[in-house]
């Protein structure tokens, strides 16, 4: 009996220990929950909300943040936002071709060993707006912009987190002083204590972030038709960046169900085996 108790205190205990430094860390509002089409273990990706998706990233966040780890070619792959079954090879898919040479990459002429200009074609990856992080921060206030390739899974809540991010803006709480080239963010982890001069009991959750609001009613306009509202624009670019960070997620998924199927076919023939091999012996 002592001996069960005192294995219960350890995991207790154990469990306390590991919760405490993320509370410290201060406390961001948790993310709201949005029901992606990709949730559930049958879920998929909408081919139209990546593809609205990409507009936002490529007009609004592509002009400080960088996605370096996304070739052109990704957005032609299987299940990816301009996938199109006529070109299983998405190096040939015209319209990545076209998307990809709206850009510059920079290259080395072969003839004079120069840094040159050209367009992009669809095996290049997406380049960065900045040259470097120095230039990133002059250019944010002295925040860096994070490379948002594989954002949405190395963020706690992932795209639950950024759409709250985009859509969570608002004013700072009175008795709270921030930097007027910050932005009051609930869902941003921070510490606001030493900023707050309230009642110290409830210092207001969330950070300032550096990134400005980028996102507002009618900041693109959907190919689609759809309403490019505030909201929309936030689901739909935290969906494409799920989709960039895990461009197989699909795939994982009906792998996993077909190991399933098979798992449960492969018992049920042993227990049929099984039952005929022993069938005329008694146990
Ligand atoms: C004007 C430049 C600018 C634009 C445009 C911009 N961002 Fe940012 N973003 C930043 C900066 C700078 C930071 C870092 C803020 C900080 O650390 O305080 C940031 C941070 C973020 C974070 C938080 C990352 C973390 O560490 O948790 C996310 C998510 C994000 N941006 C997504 C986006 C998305 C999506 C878009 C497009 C809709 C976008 N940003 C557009 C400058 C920008």
């Amino acid at each position: 009996m002592l001996r069960k108790f005192s294995i219960i205190a350890a995991v207790a205990g154990l469990l306390v220990a590991t919760a405490a430094p993320a509370l410290a860390a201060g406390h961001p509002e948790e993310p709201k929950k949005v029901d992606w089409s990709f949730n559930g273990p049958f879920g998929k990706f909408d081919q139209a909300q990546l593809q609205r998706g990409y507009k936002v990233y490529r007009e609004v966040c592509s002009a400080c943040h960088a996605a370096s780890l996304l070739s052109f070619r990704n957005l032609g792959d299987k299940n990816g936002p301009f996938y199109d079954a006529k070109y299983p090879n998405s190096n040939n898919n015209p319209y990545v071709k076209a998307i990809a040479a709206e850009y510059q990459v920079s290259s080395i002429d072969e003839e004079t060993g120069d840094t040159v200009q050209r367009p992009a074609t669809s095996a290049d990856r997406f380049p960065s707006p900045f040259p470097n992080e120095y230039a990133a921060r002059a250019s944010n206030g002295g925040a860096l912009p994070p490379d948002l390739s594989v954002l949405a899974k190395a963020r706690e809540g992932g795209p639950d987190y950024i759409y709250s991010l985009l859509t969570g803006y608002h004013e700072a709480p009175a008795g709270l002083t921030i930097d007027p080239t910050k932005h009051y963010n609930p869902y941003f982890p921070g510490d606001l204590s030493s900023a707050w001069s309230g009642d110290p009991k409830h210092v207001p959750h969330g950070g300032v972030i550096g990134m400005p609001p980028p996102l507002a009613d009618d900041r693109v306009t959907y190919d689609d038709g759809t309403k490019a509202t505030l909201d929309q624009e936030a689901k739909d670019v935290s969906a494409f960046l799920m989709w960039a960070a895990e461009p197989k997620m699909i795939e994982r998924k009906e792998m996993g169900f077909s190991v399933l199927i098979y798992l449960l076919l492969m018992s049920g023939l042993l227990y049929a085996s099984y039952r005929t091999v022993w069938r005329n012996e008694s146990h």
